[in-house]
């Protein structure tokens, strides 16, 4: 299982697409079109937001969990493109109980956002919070629902009933229309209906079978609804145990879970963030990692490695391992801080994260200078290739969170790849 340890663009998609290669069946289980996933495969660069990562090697079974909000516009974009690449999709399967995002989700995000003003989260405005909204209302549309003209007419009109009000200034809105959209959605059934499938048997025949099944989080920790920073927090549950009911399987069938971090911080959209840096540190941050989104382009904050919201997410998702991402990017900054508690509003310090909104929201990283290294280190392919200073910071970053650095990223390259010993059981076959 691998999640975000952090507010997500961690890095998973890189690692999912590393361990797909290897793995029998990769399923996502969360989120929509929110998420953003860069696979670089030489000189091609892919970039996806439904489809899992593990779609590049052909024939392998790649699922779109139950759990998943599916925007069908964004989803035959990805599916065309990825065709006329060449891509063989033949083992895509879109759960029927997938709920969908219809064109009205797009315009309450927007709109309730609008309405926050100065106080807005900074949503990606995809509709997913409106989205997993009805879905908890039991007002959702399901994949499964575009099957079928009359239940879709049916189910479309019991959802706009309570939203009127709301909606009233797009009430002319083309994409509003009934008819329209019974159309458009009934047409996307259509083009989608060889992909959709009753998904959790497929993980349960390859876990049956001992098959390694990687289950792809999307966002990060921190950004969870229930365990996040809320109300600056997505709409689903990125934590592990999600990726159980996002799936359709017990948690007695996971062997390691695996949360991804890069080796600073960074987040899209608002919300406290104890180690962002304003400085000059955060502008060369952002410029050498690259530090700008998948899915809107904006530039994301950067700070230092917060240990705290770490070991939270130790905690929180059961990590087994941490994978450390973007490393190379750190280097040639003469002193790295990282912090490792945090000092509350009236001076109290924190080991823990807190769970108040008032206090996390004034809380300041307390921090630790580290070593920091000029080596070149893109073309470390074990620890021991990394300079003293690295290798230490590894090792701070392990005893502060009691779990063990299970790989290290030190490129965008697919080879750029440190993998310790204990990844070494996971390891694909051909590497
Ligand atoms: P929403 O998921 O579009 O509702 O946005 C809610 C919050 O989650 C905003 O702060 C977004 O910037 C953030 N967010 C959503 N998806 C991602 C992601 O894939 N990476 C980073 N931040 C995200």
């Amino acid at each position: 299982m691998i999640v975000g340890a952090q507010w997500g663009d961690e890095g998973k998609g890189k690692v999912v697409d590393l361990l797909a290669e290897r793995g029998d069946a990769v399923i996502r289980f969360q989120g929509g079109n929110n998420a953003g996933h860069t696979i670089v495969r030489g000189d091609e660069v892919f970039k996806f937001h439904l489809i899992p990562s593990g779609i590049l090697y052909p024939g392998k079974p790649c699922v779109v969990g139950n759990g998943v909000v599916v925007d069908p516009r964004v989803l035959t974009d990805e599916i065309d493109g990825l065709r006329r690449r060449g891509v063989d999709l033949s083992g895509l399967r879109i759960s029927a109980n997938a709920h969908l995002i219809m064109p009205y989700h797009l315009l309450l995000d927007q709109a309730g956002e609008a309405k926050l003003g100065k106080r807005e989260i900074g949503t990606t405005k995809r509709g997913i919070g409106p989205c997993y909204a009805d879905k908890a209302s039991r007002l959702g549309i399901r994949l499964q629902d575009v099957l079928d003209e009359k239940i879709l007419k049916q189910k479309i009109t019991a959802a706009m009933e309570p939203k009127r009000q709301t909606l009233r200034e797009y009430e002319k809105h083309p994409a509003l229309d009934l008819h329209t959209m019974t159309e458009d959605y009934l047409a996307f059934g259509h083009r989608l209906e060889t992909y959709i499938a009753d998904t959790p048997p497929i993980a349960w025949k390859a876990l049956e079978e001992g098959k390694l099944v990687v289950f792809e989080g999307a966002q990060g920790t921190l950004l969870d609804i229930d365990h996040g920073t809320y109300p600056f927090v997505t709409s689903s549950n990125p934590v592990a145990g999600s990726a159980c009911v996002g799936a359709g399987v017990g948690p007695s069938s996971i062997d390691e879970v695996w949360g991804i971090s890069k080796a600073y911080c960074t987040r899209v959209g608002a919300g406290p963030f104890p180690t962002e840096l304003h400085d000059d540190m955060g502008a060369r941050i952002q410029k050498a990692g690259g530090e700008f989104g998948t899915t809107t382009g904006r530039p994301r904050r950067c700070g230092w490695l917060d240990l705290v919201a770490l070991r939270y997410a130790v905690k929180v998702n059961g990590l087994t391992g941490i994978v450390i991402t973007k490393l190379d990017v750190l280097r040639g900054v003469e002193t790295l801080r990282v912090a490792t508690r945090y000092t509350g509003p009236d001076g109290a310090l924190f080991d823990d994260f807190p769970y108040h909104q008032s206090v996390l929201h004034r809380a300041r990283g307390d921090l630790v200078d580290l070593p920091g290294w000029t080596d070149d280190i893109t073309g470390a392919r074990r620890i021991d290739d990394l300079p003293e200073a690295a290798r230490d910071y590894l090792a701070f970053v392990e005893e502060q969170l009691g779990v063990p650095v299970v790989m290290v990223s030190v490129g965008p390259d697919r080879d750029q790849m440190i993998w310790t010993e204990a990844a070494e059981r996971v390891r694909p076959a051909a590497a």
